[in-house]
């Protein structure tokens, strides 16, 4: 770990995020991001129709306003999310509302979708520089009841569908009330086949193809799995995010923040986000791209993904607790397990 990452890790977790959000700014101000930039070699996939240089995204949930995309992307991610972003701008949860599991390499969250809404979100990703692939991660108001959820959903993707190179329809926070129910049966179905079509209509009016995803939970059965795999399958979606954080704590029972509320993300979650990338790629034949995330820190983690078929994986906690050195790790992890594939 840096100097600066011992510093940063000092200071209560948000803190600790603004801190070093701010020196990420500061590095691509002053041209000196190559200090502490991946030092990847270009591997180029072609995956929904976009050509990525590298196969390693940051996950959603780390911009979640767009305010350092190109600070971000300096570091030599292959793609950058941004979000979740909701229509209006919300506070999200009471702090404290994130902690630190470092003796598993994990995190515990509950933000609850804070973020400075659409409005703000598009003006940062209208001037980004940055030219990588960029997707943009869409979510609900907490306070817009479920029934209405499409309303919210809807609003987002007619934003952001002008700038984004793809689009996330996020189902799967554990944060945000009843969130999750919206990725079973009937509501999953009108959900996801009404922003088809939305999309498909502003394909045609912005003159551009923009593929939509959704991103799904680690916490359902498999039965509950395959059959939200042939709804997205059915309602022609360009791809799926396996997975969210999970609400499980077996693998951290007895840590003093074990019980506190919200998604459980790093190491813990690796291996069940990796059985939830094998069951999706058998089940549908590899006909769907599924982008891995959960538990990505090193080449093995990575290799795992891609051999369970995921065909470009994003991280988060692992890019939290390592920096740079995850995304040289993962992208080597890739390269390694694609020859052997
Ligand atoms: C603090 C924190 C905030 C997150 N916020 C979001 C979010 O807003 N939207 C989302 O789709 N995922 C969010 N995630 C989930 C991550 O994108 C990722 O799916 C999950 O953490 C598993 O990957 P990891 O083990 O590499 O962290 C968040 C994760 C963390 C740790």
């Amino acid at each position: 770990m840096s100097l600066a990452a011992k510093f940063t890790h000092l200071l209560p977790p948000e803190a600790a995020h603004a801190a070093a959000m701010l020196g990420l700014d500061a590095y691509h101000a002053l041209r000196m991001s190559w200090m502490i930039a991946s030092d990847l070699k270009p591997n180029p996939q072609q995956v929904m129709g976009l050509t990525f240089d590298n196969p390693i995204g940051l996950a959603a949930g780390l911009d979640k306003n767009g305010d350092h995309i190109d600070a971000l992307g300096a570091l030599g991610f292959g793609f950058i999310e941004v979000g979740t972003v909701t229509p209006k701008p919300q506070d999200g949860n009471p702090k404290p509302r994130l902690f630190r599991l470092p003796e598993h390499q994990a995190i515990i969250n509950r933000m609850g979708f804070n973020n400075k809404g659409l409005e703000h979100m598009v003006g940062r990703i209208k001037r980004r520089k940055y030219s990588g692939v960029l997707g943009v991660n869409i979510g609900k108001n907490a306070t817009t009841p479920l029934e209405n959820a499409l309303d919210d959903y809807r609003q987002c993707l007619d934003a952001v569908h002008g700038y984004a190179d793809y689009i996330v329809v996020n189902l799967s926070s554990p944060n945000t009330p009843n969130l999750r129910q919206l990725q079973f049966g009937e509501p999953l179905k009108h959900l996801v086949s009404s922003l088809r079509e939305q999309c498909y209509r502003l394909d045609a009016v912005n003159e551009k193809r923009v593929p939509l995803v959704v991103k799904i939970a680690p916490d359902m059965s498999h039965d509950d799995l395959l059959s939200v795999a042939d709804t997205l399958m059915e309602a022609s979606v360009d791809g799926i995010i396996a997975t969210n954080t999970t609400i499980e704590r077996d693998a951290v029972l007895g840590h003093p923040y074990a019980q506190e509320a919200g998604g459980l993300s790093g190491v813990p979650v690796r291996s069940r986000s990796t059985e939830v990338v094998t069951a999706l790629y058998q089940h549908l034949k590899g006909e769907l791209p599924i982008i891995g995330v959960g538990g990505i820190f090193d080449e093995r983690s990575a290799a795992e993904k891609r051999e369970a078929g995921a065909s470009l994986l994003q991280l988060y906690t692992g890019f939290i607790y390592r920096g740079s050195d995850a995304i040289s790790a993962a992208a080597r992890g890739f390269k390694q397990a694609n020859l052997s594939r």
